[in-house]
């Protein structure tokens, strides 16, 4: 089975970031989150992936590189706008040739990985497979009506009025069949060429089109809420056997007037003094820690420098400082950002850049 992973799109959710990374190389428990997505492949036995990237292609090729490590070769395949699911597919017509694949969201996080659905696929071995889970709001998302047999008998894109909870989620598992689909429909109001249409195509042309419940966590990390619930959830799990044992991972220096509280991984290469660390919390390698309160929730990237700050539930990106600032929650700090107090100042002073939010007390 070979694999095709998106990674283009603009990522308008995400800015300020997207406008210097891609979206699918921001971090969650300080791996990108198109890594974790590269691991799950690895583990169903990919060998050949191709990797639809936009205008951060060169930034995306340079982190991934040609797939060695994760043991399967890396096409890249550039798409010039964003138009749509489905365009990416027709896109890569050549590369999947008419081998059956599995087409993976670059933003989405399937924490439990997808053997069990691959597994199934090769079981039954319908025109296409579809993962859903049940979501508290269906209007948001698309939405499968699914049979007793999990047949799809209906999909329907953001719902005004939902029949059914079961939302679409980022991994879909096609046999060339879908060719012929994204040949014929046409695009969409928004001008995407999209992959509902597509399914429904099939749906209609009598194609067999199935759906399996995920049961693990899942969470399309496009918004900055999303992406720090996912952090969190992804750090609870760190250094973890998968049974739940805390590995100790400490590999970088901890002084003695540090506390540790929970689950906390130190990169190599980091120092942490004088702290009070609260996990789960992963310091990223370099990084140094001095006078802090850190955690729940955080994860610090490499090469970091944090002094005399207070941070719960957040992301700090490589290279970033924060210094004399207490009291942060529910932040994520861009790369080589700098956070700091005012001396003397009675003032709050924002050099922020576009589409940046700040939150101040009031
Ligand atoms: P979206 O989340 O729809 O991506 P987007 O970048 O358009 O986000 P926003 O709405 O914030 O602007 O797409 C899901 C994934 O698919 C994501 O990893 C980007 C990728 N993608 C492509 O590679 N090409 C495309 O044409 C589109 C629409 C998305």
């Amino acid at each position: 089975m070979k694999a095709l992973v998106l990674s283009g799109g603009e990522g308008t959710r995400l800015r300020p970031f997207t406008y210097s990374m891609a979206k699918q190389l921001v971090p969650v428990a300080n791996k990108p989150v198109l890594v974790h997505c590269l691991e799950n492949l690895r583990n169903i036995g990919v060998k050949e992936t191709g990797i639809v990237v936009g205008g951060h292609g060169a930034q995306i090729e340079e982190a991934i590189g040609d797939g060695s490590r994760f043991g399967m070769r890396i096409t890249y395949l550039r798409q010039e706008a964003p138009l749509g699911l489905a365009h990416c597919v027709t896109l890569a017509a050549e590369f999947l040739g008419d081998d059956e694949f599995v087409m993976y969201l670059g933003d989405n996080i399937l924490a439990e990985g997808i053997a069990d659905a691959a597994a199934e696929f090769r079981r039954r071995r319908p025109a296409a497979q579809l993962l859903v889970t049940k979501v508290a709001d269906p209007r948001q998302y698309g939405v499968a009506e699914v049979d007793a047999d999990g047949v799809v008998r209906a999909l329907v894109e953001k719902p005004t009025e939902p029949r059914g909870d079961l939302a679409v989620i980022g991994a879909y598992f096609f046999t060339s069949a879908v060719h012929e689909a994204t040949r014929a429909i046409r695009p969409s109001a928004r001008g995407e060429l999209e992959i509902t249409d597509a399914l429904q195509y099939l749906i209609e042309g009598g194609w067999a089109v199935t759906a399996q419940e995920y049961d693990g966590y899942w969470k399309d990390t496009g918004k900055i809420d999303d992406l720090l619930e996912c952090n969190r959830v992804l750090l609870e799990r760190l250094g973890t056997d998968g049974a739940g044992t805390a590995d100790p991972m400490a590999a970088g220096e901890i002084d003695a007037t540090t506390v540790v509280e929970g689950r906390v991984v130190v990169e190599p290469g980091a120092r942490v003094t004088g702290s009070h660390l609260t996990g789960p919390v992963v310091i990223g390698a370099g990084s140094v820690v001095r006078d802090c309160r850190i955690g729940p929730n955080v994860a610090v990237g490499r090469d970091c420098v944090l002094e005399s700050a207070g941070i719960e539930n957040s992301i700090v990106l490589e290279g970033a400082s924060i210094t004399d600032v207490p009291e942060l929650s529910g932040c994520v700090i861009g790369r080589w950002a700098r956070v700091s107090a005012q001396d003397g100042g009675s003032h709050n002073r924002l050099i922020i850049g576009d589409h940046t939010q700040a939150e101040v007390p009031v």
